[in-house]
């Protein structure tokens, strides 16, 4: 057995220009989606990442036909689809993987889906999904580890529904689960994520009728029909948001292709208040990002959107690792999301957490390379940061979290100057073998 690591050497400035590439959280509720129309959809910038490929699987496990057709762009032809169950073992290796609920109860008015797995930041209810799909009149059992649903007559009527929590997983799945039920159905405190939007937009063009997509009321009338279509990805917010620590942390100027300033607003906000430059094109789909002088702290509150992402919270707290002075970060959305500190502790960080939703961060001169393990995506995301602006050489373990959601993440860096490579190593070995 190989183990794979990605070895960075910190201390070069970042120069040049990256594109980003599809959003994950889109493709994986779009997805499913396309189980609703029974049709042929093709589906462009769609990103090369372990979910995504996860998330094929699945679909292919259940009767989709899905091609490449060039690089980022798939044909999904699910015409024969007519199984109803997706067992465990695929299940569970991925969160997204329950937004087959709502799309097979859409699609079929019955789904069978193993409890699913993800990124392990504490408590992840699904309580909300489940009074959604409830509220549209399925009848919902949960019985060893699989989730059982079934609706009456096999249609979902529509429903007034108010969302407790902000929730992106529970406002997906019931605009999934509604877009075919009889009637209106109203959805309450939705989250308003722009892979809420990116959702909404592409159900329309399959000839759904949601309106309120990125305001907190979601509005469907159900049609009876839904057709195939082409459709073209949102760019991944978070991956933008990542490239763009990455050079506050190192320094140098990187031009960001294929981005969304606006979604991106929150993150630059809080970099620029951090000393860092960012220059949108007049065409509005690139952002320059420079860093030159050093970093300056600040504090940071993650909120649902339009707030300051969670999933950009350990990157940010990279970044602020090494700012002149302390910096607050506080964590809103999941309850235990600051278990990679202690490897950013390993580097030399100076960060403290006190009630497990607050990092108190004093930045320190220099961070130096160590070994360090991705204990989930965007915690990995934060390794690399840290370990592109460390002394000396960091060794990331664990990698497979960070390939989950960063398509080509060795590649997109050594191409803006990162001194940053994978290899693989023997398991029972020390020895480096391959580079
Ligand atoms: N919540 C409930 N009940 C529910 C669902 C959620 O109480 O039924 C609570 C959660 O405990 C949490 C809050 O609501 O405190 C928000 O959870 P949400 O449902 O929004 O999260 P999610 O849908 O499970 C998605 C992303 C996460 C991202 C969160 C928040 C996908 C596949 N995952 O998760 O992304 O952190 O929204 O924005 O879209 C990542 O990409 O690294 C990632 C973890």
């Amino acid at each position: 057995m190989l183990m794979e690591k990605l070895v960075i050497k910190g201390g070069n400035k970042l120069k040049g220009e990256v594109t980003i590439g599809g959003a994950k959280n889109a493709v994986v509720a779009i997805l499913p989606a396309t189980l609703l129309s029974k049709s042929v959809v093709t589906l462009e910038n769609v990103p090369d990442i372990r979910d995504v490929r996860i998330m094929m699987d699945i679909m292919r496990e259940l009767g989709a036909n899905i091609k490449l057709i060039d690089k980022t762009t798939y044909e999904i032809d699910t015409t024969r689809v007519k199984a109803k169950t997706v067992p465990n073992e695929t299940a569970k290796k991925l969160r997204a993987s329950y937004y087959l609920i709502g799309a097979m109860l859409g699609a079929f008015g019955e789904a069978n889906v193993s409890l699913p797995g993800g990124c392990d930041f504490g408590v992840r209810p699904i309580n909300l999904h489940i009074s959604g799909f409830e509220s549209l009149g399925a009848k919902v059992d949960i019985k060893n580890g699989m989730i059982k649903a079934t609706t009456k007559n096999r249609q979902f009527v529509g429903a007034s529904i108010y969302m407790d929590e902000v929730s992106v997983g529970a406002t997906i799945n019931v605009m999934l689960a509604a877009v075919k039920a009889k009637g209106l159905t109203i959805i309450e405190n939705a989250a308003r994520e722009p892979h809420i939007v990116d959702l909404a937009n592409f159900l329309n063009r399959m000839g759904a009728r949601v309106r309120g997509a990125g305001t907190d009321v979601i509005k469907i009338n159900g049609v009876d029909f839904l057709h195939g279509c082409s459709y073209s990805v949102v760019p991944d917010q978070i991956e933008a948001g990542t490239y763009m620590a990455c050079v506050a942390a190192a320094g140098g100027k990187v031009t960001l292709k294929n981005v969304i300033p606006k979604h991106l607003e929150s993150i630059s906000a809080k970099l620029e208040a951090c000393g860092v430059l960012i220059e949108e094109n007049e065409d509005g789909d690139e952002l320059t990002v420079s860093r030159e002088k050093p970093l300056k702290p600040c504090n940071v509150k993650t909120m649902p959107h339009p707030g300051f992402p969670t999933d950009m919270q350990p990157q940010i707290v990279a970044v602020l690792a090494k700012a002149s002075g302390t910096s607050i970060v506080t964590e809103n959305v999941w309850d235990s999301r600051f278990r990679y500190v202690e490897q950013l502790l390993r580097m030399g960080a100076s960060i403290t957490v006190e009630h497990g939703d607050m990092a108190v961060i004093q930045g320190v001169k220099e961070l130096n390379g160590a070994q360090v393990n991705a204990t989930d995506l965007r915690a990995g995301a934060a390794m690399i940061i840290a370990g592109l602006s460390a002394k000396g050489t960091t060794e990331i373990e664990d990698i497979y979290h960070i390939e989950r959601g960063y398509e080509n993440v060795v590649e997109k860096l050594q191409g803006i100057g990162a001194n940053i490579k994978k290899v693989y190593i023997p398991e029972d070995d020390d020895g480096i073998t391959v580079a």
